[in-house]
């Protein structure tokens, strides 16, 4: 896959999958997260793959900048943003968990559009070049996966529950595994240039 990828939130679940796989198929492959130590095993684990690992937290708009700016510099170019960094902290509206909320708006909404906002004017640039519009935007919503996400809720009941749903095996409860998601990453990248996905909703079968 001749891509250059940016993947926001890399260092476990969805985001890393998706890193090991592109990388795999031949994508130079960008991994951020605020986990460094993670980062950096995930680049010793696949020696022959063409990955950099930047340090950023996504509600820091200068880092999430220098994740582009090291792209570029090392890369060359981007044509893929996987805005995937994301916490989930499940709770009920009266605990009235207002640091919850702001992590969740920070993190989930504004972090996205950090990224937007630094990728973009990059990718405006190679459109402008190439005399065609040629970015293509697509949403994935999964169901359950068996990531790390769970360990976002604070809410100890709701931990609890969701936790026997990602150690579900071989029942109805099953959750998908990341590597299934990051299959469909995959697909939705590496479609012709007259075809865009623009939604895919992905549940367990269960
Ligand atoms: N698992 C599911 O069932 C499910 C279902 C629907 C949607 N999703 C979405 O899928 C995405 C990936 O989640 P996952 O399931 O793979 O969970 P995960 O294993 O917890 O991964 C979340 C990733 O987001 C990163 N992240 C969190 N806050 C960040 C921040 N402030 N700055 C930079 N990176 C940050 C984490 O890295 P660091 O902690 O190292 O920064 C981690 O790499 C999320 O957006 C989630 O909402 C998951």
């Amino acid at each position: 896959m001749d891509k250059v990828v940016v993947i926001m939130g890399a260092s476990s679940g969805i985001g890393a999958a998706t890193a090991k796989l592109l990388a795999s198929k031949g994508a130079k492959v960008t991994i951020a997260a605020r986990r460094m130590n993670r980062l950096e095993e995930i680049k010793k684990d696949n020696p022959d793959s063409d990955i950099l690992a930047v340090e950023a937290d996504v509600t820091k708009e200068k880092e999430v900048q220098n994740v582009i700016d090291k792209t570029i510099e090392k890369f060359g170019r981007v044509d893929v943003l996987f805005n995937n960094a994301g916490i989930m902290p499940v709770n009920n509206l009266d605990q009235i968990a207002r640091d919850e909320w702001t992590n969740m708006l920070d993190i989930n909404i504004k972090g996205v559009l950090n990224g937007i906002a630094a990728a973009l004017p990059i990718m405006e640039g190679l459109r402008q070049e190439e005399h065609k519009n040629n970015i293509k935007t697509t949403i994935i919503a999964p169901g359950s996966v068996k990531t790390e996400l769970y360990k976002s809720v604070n809410n100890s009941e709701v931990h609890a529950g969701l936790e026997k749903v990602m150690e579900a095996s071989g029942t109805q409860m099953e959750a998908l595994q990341p590597e299934e998601i990051a299959q469909a990453v995959a697909f939705v990248i590496d479609t012709p240039s007259n075809m865009a996905v623009n939604e895919m909703v992905i549940r367990p079968t269960g």
